[in-house]
């Protein structure tokens, strides 16, 4: 464990928000754990991290918990199947690269996501038509009330769209996640959007996926590291299948995704998009070409960012009768 005082909360949120942190802690192994007073997560003066990559501060905590656990361990393998136990702290893509270069699929879809492995799970991260609870065998997380670990199977975890029991919890710390995986390179999942214009000249495969999704990236969503952002603000919203038809009757082009006879998924990107929000300046915020990220163009306050979706979420209700829920944490 390492403890550093009086830094920038900028180095450790991915929007960018600024302002001095008084104590940061690191978690670098399993003992740590039994060693820290968690009690200002309880109190939530204290704010557990991994990246900062799905948060947005508009309160500025009194100390920030990072967790920074490392080790990918075989731990499950037959024929077909191998699992890996890996710790919380890993970085998600420096995973992702792994398995892909040692020619194991599953997680190739979601290339490039920022965040780390533990944070991954809590928010049941998605792309390209995959998610990650999919591949969750088993998660490992410490009870701060407890004080000990306690193992969660997938069906545990309740995972949902974006969501999972470890979202917006103060209990559990997750400190492991075993993934079940498939050997192999062929395993590939071209089912969504564009992705599959990607192979026209190249072979499917868990490489060439890997290479299209990064590039698909790039295009389209900003890298935090030039502006700041936290990735899609919001969730694509569920409505009924009236909802949906009322839309419709106005504006036929509108996209969905069927999920049951009454539900269906609609972009967020595209209601924000028909309330003339895309690459919207508000303040020191606003949004990006993809209408769904907001960006911090300079020195943002959390609060102007709260603000400012609050603004959005307003005229897209006023609009089309659809609330937009946050995806990000608002602390
Ligand atoms: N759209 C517009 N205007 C735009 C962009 C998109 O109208 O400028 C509409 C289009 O109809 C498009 C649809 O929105 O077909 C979907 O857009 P996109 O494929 O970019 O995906 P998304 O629904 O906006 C979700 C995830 C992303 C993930 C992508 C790709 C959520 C909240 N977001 O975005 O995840 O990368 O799909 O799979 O589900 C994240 O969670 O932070 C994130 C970036």
């Amino acid at each position: 464990m390492v403890t550093l005082y009086n830094q920038d909360l900028k180095n450790f949120n991915t929007f960018r928000i600024s302002a001095l942190i008084e104590k940061v802690i690191v978690i670098q192994n399993d003992e740590d754990f039994k060693k820290i007073d968690f009690s200002g997560i309880i109190n939530k003066t204290s704010v557990l991290l991994g990246e900062g990559s799905n948060i947005l501060f508009v309160r500025i905590p009194k100390e920030i918990i990072l967790i920074r656990t490392k080790g990918i361990f075989k731990s499950y393998e037959n024929e077909n199947e191998i699992h890996f136990t890996v710790k919380a702290g890993e970085i998600w893509d420096e995973f992702v690269e792994f398995l892909v270069s040692n020619k194991f699929c599953g997680l190739e879809n979601m290339s490039g996501i920022p965040g780390t492995v533990g944070a991954a799970v809590i928010n049941n991260i998605g792309a390209y038509g995959e998610e990650v609870s999919k591949y969750i065998y088993k998660v490992r997380a410490f009870s701060i009330l407890q004080n000990k670990q306690i193992d969660f199977f997938n069906s545990e975890i309740k995972f949902e769209y974006r969501n999972s029991i470890f979202k917006n919890n103060t209990e559990y710390i997750i400190t492991e996640v075993i993934f079940k995986l498939v050997k192999g390179i062929n395993c590939i999942n071209v089912s969504y959007g564009n992705i599959k214009d990607y192979f026209n000249t190249k072979p499917i495969n868990s490489f060439n996926m890997r290479h299209a999704i990064i590039e698909e990236r790039r295009q389209k969503l900003p890298n935090y590291k030039n502006l700041g952002n936290a990735g899609s603000f919001f969730k694509n919203p569920i409505i009924s299948k009236e909802q949906y038809q009322n839309i419709c009757s106005e504006y036929p082009d509108l996209p969905c995704f069927i999920i049951n006879e009454t539900s269906y998924k609609v972009p967020a990107a595209w209601l924000i998009e028909k309330c003339g929000l895309k690459n919207y300046r508000y303040k020191n915020t606003g949004t990006y070409s993809h209408p769904l990220i907001i960006v911090n163009f300079n020195n943002a306050t959390g609060e102007e960012i709260l603000e400012f979706s609050e603004f959005i979420r307003e005229k897209v209700y006023n609009r089309f009768n659809v609330l937009l829920e946050p995806e990000v944490i608002i602390y």
